[in-house]
């Protein structure tokens, strides 16, 4: 069966986890192997200690593409959901993949921040946190992305599909029902 690098890339409460979250069990009940690397995981373990800089964040990235590298050589779908607001380190590290999909996971500001699941936001506005991706520190969107989810005006079964569908298009495949 063959591995694939799923890169989802967006602000914080854009979706992402959720996302990844729901297509783990679709996938797994397709006969894959699958693994999610989550940014907000990642950062407890292999990436602890690391920061917000443009620096650590790049770090993070290249660490998580390292990691999902490998596991898709081995077969492994790997689900990757991190802000990764750096538009050449995540070119950098989906290149390195034999298969890879880049999907944006998008929603506008006054969406996710008002969404504000983590209360980040909130701290973020009111200055409590500093470099706060989408508020104080840059996002730089994918111009070409594999997938483009508007996580505001389309359910999250949608979404999923949506990327079923592209799944089964890379020759992955998919649930019949997809
Ligand atoms: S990335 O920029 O390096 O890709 P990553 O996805 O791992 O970020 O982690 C983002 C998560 O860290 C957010 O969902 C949020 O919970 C938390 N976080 C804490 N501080 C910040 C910050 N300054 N900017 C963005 N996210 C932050």
């Amino acid at each position: 069966m063959s591995g694939a690098v799923i890169w989802f890339t967006g602000l914080s409460g854009a979706g992402k986890t959720t996302i990844v979250k729901a297509l783990e069990p679709v996938l797994i009940e397709a006969g894959h192997k699958v693994q999610i690397l989550d940014g907000d995981a990642v950062r407890e373990t292999l990436s602890k200690g690391l920061g917000f800089s443009r620096e650590d964040r790049d770090t993070n990235i290249r660490r998580i593409g390292f990691v999902a590298n490998l596991l898709a050589k081995h077969g492994v779908v790997t689900l990757v959901s991190a802000i990764s607001p750096y538009r050449d380190t995540r070119r950098e590290v989906l290149d390195q993949a034999d298969k890879s999909l880049e999907v944006f996971v998008d929603a506008p500001f006054e969406t996710v921040s008002s969404r504000d699941v983590k209360g980040l936001y909130k701290k973020a506005l009111a200055g409590e946190i500093q470099h706060f991706t989408g508020v104080s520190d840059p996002y730089e969107a994918p111009t070409h992305p594999e997938l483009h989810l508007r996580t505001d005006l389309e359910s999250l079964e949608q979404s999923v599909d949506r990327v079923l569908e592209k799944l089964a298009s890379l020759g992955i495949r998919v649930p019949v029902s997809a």
